[in-house]
């Protein structure tokens, strides 16, 4: 029987690849989102890639009439919790904004769910909750340091997860900590497109080469690493979105709650990533340097281990994958 995953925050950037890769490993999938940072087409194109209808529902994770209309109408077995919202820095500002979308929104889907009987439930979290690094690469039990409300909200929402079993063993949870998602689909008709200034190295080096932007500010270029600027993990989207199908395929059959690093396990340098950039692209690329941005870590990436033995789970796109998909994206959206 065709097993269904409800998608909260499935029109946004993580969701939406994960949206491709469930239907095309045979799922029914249904969407939610409040499309406050989403492409209005963003349904048009899934229905594009998938050849397929969409099923959408405009609505908030904070609206628990609206949520229970969505489990009235659909029998869905599983959650992929995405609809959170995911600015460092925005978090430190409005911190009670961050709690109440992130926690008080989470913890109506889990009360949704749980009046529906549905008990298995995939939660987007982030290597964020480690903090500063005792040891790398970071492993899942590494210590968990959140240093910014952002970061605090997903700690809360993964130690409910925990009580919330502890309740009751009913419940079987997957919480997966994403290290830094980068790249688009190969159809290039979705991927990540922030109206504002962003804040996050891709989407900004890709408004650099579109010319939106007149250049990178590398944020210091004396950290403690090969080149002076600091080292992530990056993953290509789809890689993480497979990394989700292979969770809630977890979940559903085997009933086995777990906790899981998503990342590749090699560290690149804000630039390695401007030259690959460069290279997809095909063309220098200004930047400047300036100061150590406010709480930033010199180098940080994920021991990849546990996924791969526990659920398979391997990255198989590097850097120069995820350029090349973020260039063809944003080309094409700009000259479309
Ligand atoms: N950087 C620049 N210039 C920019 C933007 C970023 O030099 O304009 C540098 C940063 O200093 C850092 C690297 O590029 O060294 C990556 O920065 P990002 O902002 O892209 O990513 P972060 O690692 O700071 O954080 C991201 C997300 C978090 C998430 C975390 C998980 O913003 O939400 O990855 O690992 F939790």
């Amino acid at each position: 029987m065709t097993r269904t995953i409800l998608l909260t925050g499935g029109a946004g950037y993580i969701g939406s690849h994960t949206y491709v890769e469930l239907k095309s490993a045979g799922f029914d999938v249904v969407i939610v989102d409040n499309f406050s940072n989403a492409r209005a087409d963003v349904i048009d194109r899934l229905a594009q890639i998938t050849d397929a209808p969409v099923t959408a529902h405009k609505g908030d994770v904070l609206d628990r009439t609206f949520l229970a209309s969505v489990f009235a109408r659909h029998p869905i077995d599983a959650v992929i919790h995405f609809a959170a919202k995911k600015a460092v820095g925005e978090s430190v500002e409005k911190p009670l904004d961050y709690f109440e979308t992130n926690c008080t929104g989470f913890s109506n889907v889990l009360m949704a769910m749980r009046d529906a009987n549905v008990f298995n439930v995939v939660f987007s979290s982030t290597a964020t909750v480690y903090g500063e690094p005792q040891s790398l690469p970071y492993t899942e039990d590494h210590r968990l340091a959140p240093v910014s409300p952002y970061a605090q909200s997903k700690v809360t929402c993964e130690t409910l997860l925990r009580q919330l079993k502890d309740s009751d063993p009913r419940w079987t949870y997957g919480i997966l900590r994403y290290f830094n998602p980068a790249g688009a689909h190969d159809s290039a008709l979705i991927g990540e497109d922030p109206n504002d200034i962003p804040n996050n190295l891709m989407p900004y080096i890709a408004k650099v080469a579109t010319g939106e932007l007149a250049q990178l500010t590398v944020f210091g270029d004396d950290y403690d690493t090969p080149d002076g600027t600091g080292v992530r993990d990056y993953i290509h989207v789809v890689d993480l979105a497979r990394g989700h199908v292979q969770s809630v395929a977890k979940l559903l059959d085997e009933q086995d709650t777990h906790v899981l690093n998503l990342g590749t396990g090699t560290g690149y340098s804000v630039f390695d990533m401007l030259r690959s950039y460069e290279r997809a692209c095909g063309k220098a690329l200004a930047y400047q340097i300036g100061p150590r941005r406010a709480g930033d870590i010199d180098c940080f990436y994920a021991d990849p281990t546990t996924a791969r033995d526990y659920l398979g789970f391997q990255a198989t796109r590097d850097l120069d994958d995820m350029c090349r998909s973020s260039w063809n994206w944003v080309s094409r959206l700009r000259n479309s």
